[in-house]
């Protein structure tokens, strides 16, 4: 049993084996939990259920505080399968039960399964009282569907966030401070840059909201990963960051290679930004997984992308991942592109257009013939430093 404060418990559940969240986009190395929460008053009420195929594990967890049918009211405060999969099997467990959830909610809902119950729709600043405590709701639409709201508790201090400041991490510890803090700050960015960066102007624009309510919180309570009881400023301000696009001065250079000329060209680049002492990541793509990449772009300020040339194109891997980088939507970046061919080029000029249409500033384009001699070495080594001007002029 998983206490969170007096009457308030985590009962969701642990997907240990969760590696391809939501359909591969998103490669969850570290497992994820779907979470849950009771507060067990007067009239009890659960905060969201749990991915579908958990029912029998999420019952047991409820069961070890009530009997499910003691449940009074259900909190659904978000739509997306992986905290509504269950919601077939419970509404016939929780048979004495109120559902409650946005007005774009219950479409969804009456949508997505095939459901007897009614769902009683609340809007930012309606309230249900549950005996010695209150939930009141937030409407928090795009964080992260147009569905989604947040649930507070005033009398013990608790945001219910749903995805807001979640993490993917399987684990049967509580708190955010119970675990090393490398890999939960690690998690809470991944998590950010694969979920919800494309959404940063929303998620600012409530973060905001919630912030001028001035709601006193002791504890962020998400549906992913472990309960914020230290550190709570810090993990918003961390999202203001986020979404504002706040980078510092680091590199990001990705790219696939046919016959490892591109490759030669990519190392070369990396050598010119390590002798100007600046942080650079380096990705094959077709060996490393998005999400990845995603998590190490999210600060930095410059990328650098590049792919030999095939049928006068750029090779399939990155022509994913770029399709990829489109829909995070990345603003205030620099970028190189590079790569070889063989008889005609292409690739370089049409990961540039690309880069350009996504609001990138493209500073320079490097080619290089079959495999890169002396002067085509000499050019990356060039474009490495000039992108380290760049970045130490402006130093971000
Ligand atoms: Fe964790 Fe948007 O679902």
């Amino acid at each position: 049993m998983k206490q969170i404060t007096k009457d308030v418990f985590s009962v969701g559940v642990i997907d240990w084996n969760m590696r391809n969240f939501h359909g591969n986009t998103f490669i969850t190395k570290n497992g994820v939990t779907y979470n849950s929460y009771l507060i067990n008053d007067k009239e009890p009420a659960l905060i969201d259920v749990v991915h579908k195929g958990f029912e029998d594990e999420f019952i047991k967890n409820i069961l070890e505080i009530i009997s499910p049918e003691k449940i009074k009211h259900v909190i659904l405060n978000h739509l997306e399968p992986d905290h509504s999969g269950a919601i077939e099997y419970m509404a016939k467990v929780l048979k004495n039960a109120k559902f409650y959830g946005t007005a774009k909610l219950k479409e969804g809902l009456l949508k997505y399964y095939d459901l007897n119950i009614e769902i009683n729709v609340v809007k930012t600043g309606d309230k249900i009282n549950l005996g010695n405590n209150t939930l009141t709701f937030v409407e928090v639409p795009m964080v992260h569907w147009p569905d989604s709201m947040i649930t507070y508790c005033p009398e013990k201090k608790i945001l219910f966030s749903n995805d807001a400041f979640g993490q993917h991490i399987a684990t049967n510890k509580t708190f955010t401070d119970e675990i090393g803090q490398d890999i939960l700050w690690q998690e809470v960015a991944k998590y950010y840059a694969n979920i919800l960066w494309p959404l940063g102007t929303m998620i600012e624009k409530s973060v905001n909201n919630l912030l001028t309510m001035n709601l006193p919180i002791d504890f962020v309570a998400p549906s992913h990963g472990l309960v914020w009881r230290n550190n709570i400023n810090k993990v918003i301000e961390k999202y203001l960051s986020w979404t504002k696009n706040e980078v510092k001065n680091k590199v990001v250079v990705v790219y696939e290679t046919m016959w490892g000329s591109t490759q030669i060209m990519a190392r070369e680049i990396v050598r010119a930004l390590t002798n100007n002492n600046i942080e650079v990541k380096m990705f094959d793509i077709a060996k490393t997984d998005f999400a990845e990449v995603a998590y190490e772009m999210l600060e930095a300020k410059a990328f650098v992308i590049g792919s030999s040339t095939h049928d006068n194109e750029m090779l399939a891997y990155i022509a994913g991942y770029m399709h990829f980088l489109k829909g995070m939507k990345p603003k205030n970046r620099i970028a190189v592109s590079f790569g070889s061919f063989g008889w005609a080029g292409g690739a370089v000029k049409e990961i540039a257009t690309n880069l350009s249409s996504f609001g990138i500033e493209v500073i320079d384009q490097i080619s290089a013939k079959f495999k890169p001699n002396k002067e085509e070495i000499e050019k990356c080594y060039q474009a490495g430093e000039k992108l380290s001007k760049a970045l130490l002029e402006h130093c971000y």
